[in-house]
């Protein structure tokens, strides 16, 4: 009895979360009203996200055409690529001038859904389905480094995967094996090699892309399923109706934010940022080049990494995402006003620590 009416709590529960009454064309598109207020700009922000997917999918699936996932021709390959192949070098900006953006949308995506609560019963499960997007994103950038395999690429990529072994000095007794043991299967060999290169290019391409399309699936059907959340303390009586006016602006937003992700790609190499040439190929023997920097979107973790003691980082990494992870039920009763000072706050570390976080580096260790 007790056996069943906890099974009965879980399914009541599951189908509050996913109310699959109201699976039809009627209540997700023509009847979906969109809420008209102040933060209305940030209902556009997930939509941003997906448009940069969608051009990831697209310009990733033109690379293949040509990218070869060999130590010995992967370099060779992505030059051929940039300097031979026509509209290569364009291709190749999108891919990666659109990676970023898609990076800097979802994290403004998930600070405005925490701002306006939108993370409130009953739509966890579309939070805890963002959050393993966010996991996903932040991967896609980490293995795609790689595959250029230059020697900026190789010597970040073992840098980062050391970083995974250090665990091991934190953890008790056999727990401390772990770490090592999982830097191993990542790694694929002793070293950074062909095996690693052959991991990360069959997780960027195939099975990130599948996970992506899984969670994104439950995401974009629960956020449909459930309508847009309020947003706001005290929501006007304004609404606008999500098809066809929210869908017309949201698809010429996606208009011109590709013309401008064209033009940046088309007149600004993303490489044109590094202070370092990227173009040289792996050299086993080469040095590890001074100043070596993974991109932009980890220096909020890799400026506290060359500050802090590991274990502090560690410490607070586990903690944030332990938070987010909660957060419906940790946040369940906190205001609104709470949830946007938090966000402003973790928005100023973020910008901050990738600004400035050079600075912040040469100050301290300047001795000041
Ligand atoms: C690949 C990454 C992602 C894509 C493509 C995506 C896409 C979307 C889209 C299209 C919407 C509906 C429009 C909107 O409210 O913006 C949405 C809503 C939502 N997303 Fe995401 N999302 C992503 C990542 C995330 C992350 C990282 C979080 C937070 C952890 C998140 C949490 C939410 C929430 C709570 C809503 C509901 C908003 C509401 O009802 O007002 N999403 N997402």
């Amino acid at each position: 009895m007790a056996k069943q009416s906890r099974l009965k709590y879980v399914i009541d529960a599951l189908s509050e979360r996913l109310p699959m009454e109201k699976l039809s064309f009627e209540s997700m598109v023509q009847k979906k009203e969109v809420p008209l207020h102040k933060m209305s700009w940030a209902y556009y922000m997930g939509g941003l996200a997906l448009f940069f997917f969608l051009t990831q999918l697209i310009t990733g699936v033109m690379l293949l055409f040509y990218y070869e996932p060999t130590v010995s021709d992967a370099h060779a390959s992505v030059e051929y690529i940039t300097q031979h192949v026509v509209w290569g070098d364009l291709i190749r900006n999108l891919h990666t001038w659109s990676s970023s953006l898609m990076i800097l949308c979802v994290m403004v995506h998930l600070l405005t859904t925490f701002a306006m609560k939108a993370f409130e019963a009953p739509r966890e499960l579309t939070w805890l389905t963002g959050v393993g997007l966010l996991i996903i994103t932040f991967m896609f950038g980490f293995t795609g480094y790689l595959l250029p395999w230059h020697q900026i690429a190789v010597n970040a990529t073992k840098v980062g995967l050391q970083s995974i072994e250090y665990l091991g000095n934190y953890l008790p007794g056999f727990l401390a094996e772990w770490p090592t043991m999982i830097k191993e299967i990542i790694q694929g060999g002793p070293t950074v090699g062909q095996a690693t290169l052959s991991r990360f290019y069959a997780l960027h391409v195939v099975i990130l892309p599948l996970c992506l399309f899984g969670l994104l699936g439950l995401h974009l059907l629960s956020v449909q399923l459930h309508g847009m959340s309020q947003g706001i303390d005290k929501p006007s009586k304004k609404q606008e109706r999500f098809f066809p006016f929210f869908v017309l602006k949201d698809f010429s937003l996606w208009g011109i934010v590709f013309l401008i992700t064209f033009i940046l790609a088309l007149c600004l190499p993303f490489e044109s940022f590094f202070s370092f040439p990227l173009f040289e190929p792996y050299d086993p023997l080469g040095s590890t080049p001074d100043g070596i920097k993974p991109e932009w979107y980890f220096l909020f973790l890799f400026y506290p990494l060359e500050l802090l003691p590991f274990w502090v980082v560690l410490l607070g990494l586990m903690i944030v995402m332990g938070v987010l992870t909660f957060t419906p039920w940790i946040f369940k009763s906190t205001s609104r006003k709470i949830l946007t000072i938090i966000s402003l706050l973790s928005a100023a570390y973020l910008i901050i620590m990738t600004l400035f976080g050079g600075i912040i580096y040469e100050w301290v260790k300047g001795g000041h």
